[in-house]
C-alpha cells in the first residue's frame, strides 16, 4: 500500500478521510513495530465507532445468556433453547450468527457433558446432573458478539461442579492478563497453569478468536502458551477467550454431523467464553 495522505479516503472501507479514521492508529502501530521488529496487521485494532457497535452486540449476547439462565431446567430439550435464543435475538433486531455459518443448522450451540463445543440443538432432553454449555453469538447492526456459559442442570456430581468452577476460573485468569503490550502467550500460559495445576487438561484443537466485524477474525487465541510469546495486545483489539477444560485427555473428535466436538475418552468438558476489549490500561468484558 502506498502511504496515504491525511485527506485521502481511509483504507478500511469506511469512506471517511484517513485523518478522521485510521491515521492515528496506523502511526501508533508503526511505532510499536519499530520496537518489536515485526509487522502487525493494520486492522487488528477497531475504531472507537466500531467498538461502540461491538459493545452493543455484546450486551445483547449477554442478555440472551441471562434469559437462558432464567429458563433452563431439567426436562427441556436443546431444541427449546434454540427456539428461545432465536426468538429473543430476532425480537431485538439482531441475527443469530451460528445459523447458516458454514452449514451450521441452528441458532446456538448446546454442548452437553463430554461435548467440548459446537453441539447442535436437537430433541435431546436435559437431565438431572448434566452440565451444558450454551454458546450465543449475535449480529447486531453488522457487529458481532460472542459468549458462552455453563449451566448445571439440577444436581450434578462434585467432579462436574468442580470442573465447571475451574473452567470459569481459567477464563478469569486469562482475562486478568489482558492489557496493552502483554501477549496472547501470557494469557494462554495463565490458563494452562491454572488448569494443569489442578489436574485438568486444556483443549488445544480449538481456541478463541478475534471478533467484532466478522464472526471469526485473526488472531487465533490459544488457551495454552508461553509468557511473552504470540500476538501483542493493543488498545481496541476485540477477541474472545473461551477455554475448554477437560477432566481427562485434551484430545478431540468430531461426530458424523461434522460439527459436534467431543472428548475422545468420554470425559467431561467445560467452557466459558467472553468477548474482551483491550482498553488503554487493561480490559473491558463486553459480554
Ligand atoms: N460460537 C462459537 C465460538 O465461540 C462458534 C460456533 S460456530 C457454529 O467460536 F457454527 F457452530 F456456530
Ligand atoms: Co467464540
Amino acid at each position: 500500500m502506498n502511504k496515504l495522505s491525511r485527506n485521502d479516503t481511509c483504507w478500511c472501507g469506511s469512506g471517511k478521510k484517513y485523518k478522521k479514521c485510521h491515521m492515528d492508529q496506523d502511526a501508533f502501530i508503526s511505532n510499536i513495530e519499530e520496537k518489536v521488529g515485526y509487522s502487525i496487521p493494520r486492522d487488528i485494532m477497531k475504531t472507537d465507532e466500531q467498538v461502540e457497535g461491538i459493545r452493543k452486540s455484546c450486551k445483547l449476547t449477554h442478555d440472551v445468556l441471562e434469559m437462558v439462565g432464567e429458563k433452563i431446567k431439567v426436562g427441556i430439550t436443546t431444541d427449546e433453547i434454540n427456539t428461545w435464543v432465536h426468538e429473543y435475538t430476532v425480537a431485538h433486531n439482531a441475527y443469530p450468527a451460528p445459523l447458516g455459518y458454514g452449514d451450521f443448522p441452528k441458532s446456538v450451540c448446546t454442548s452437553i457433558n463430554d461435548v467440548i463445543c459446537h453441539g447442535i440443538p436437537s430433541d435431546t432432553v436435559l437431565k438431572d446432573g448434566d452440565i451444558v454449555n450454551v454458546d450465543v453469538s449475535c449480529i447486531l447492526e453488522g457487529y458481532y458478539g460472542d459468549a458462552s456459559r455453563m449451566y448445571i442442570i439440577g444436581e450434578a456430581s462434585k467432579e462436574a461442579v468442580d470442573l465447571v468452577r475451574v473452567s470459569k476460573e481459567c477464563l478469569e485468569k486469562g482475562i486478568e492478563q489482558v492489557k496493552p503490550f502483554n501477549t496472547l502467550g501470557d494469557l494462554g500460559y495463565a490458563i494452562q497453569q491454572h488448569a494443569e495445576g489442578l489436574g485438568y487438561s486444556v483443549v488445544y484443537d480449538y481456541g478463541g478468536h478475534g471478533v467484532g466485524l466478522e464472526f471469526h477474525e485473526e488472531p487465533f487465541v490459544a488457551h495454552i502458551g508461553n509468557k511473552g510469546e504470540g500476538t501483542i495486545l493493543l488498545p481496541n483489539m476485540t477477541f474472545t477467550i473461551e477455554p475448554m477444560i477437560n477432566i481427562g485427555s485434551p484430545d478431540t473428535a468430531v461426530l458424523d454431523d461434522d460439527w459436534t466436538a467431543v472428548t475422545t475418552d468420554g470425559s467431561l468438558s467445560s467452557q466459558w467464553e467472553h468477548t474482551i476489549l483491550v482498553t488503554q490500561t487493561g480490559y473491558e468484558i463486553l459480554t
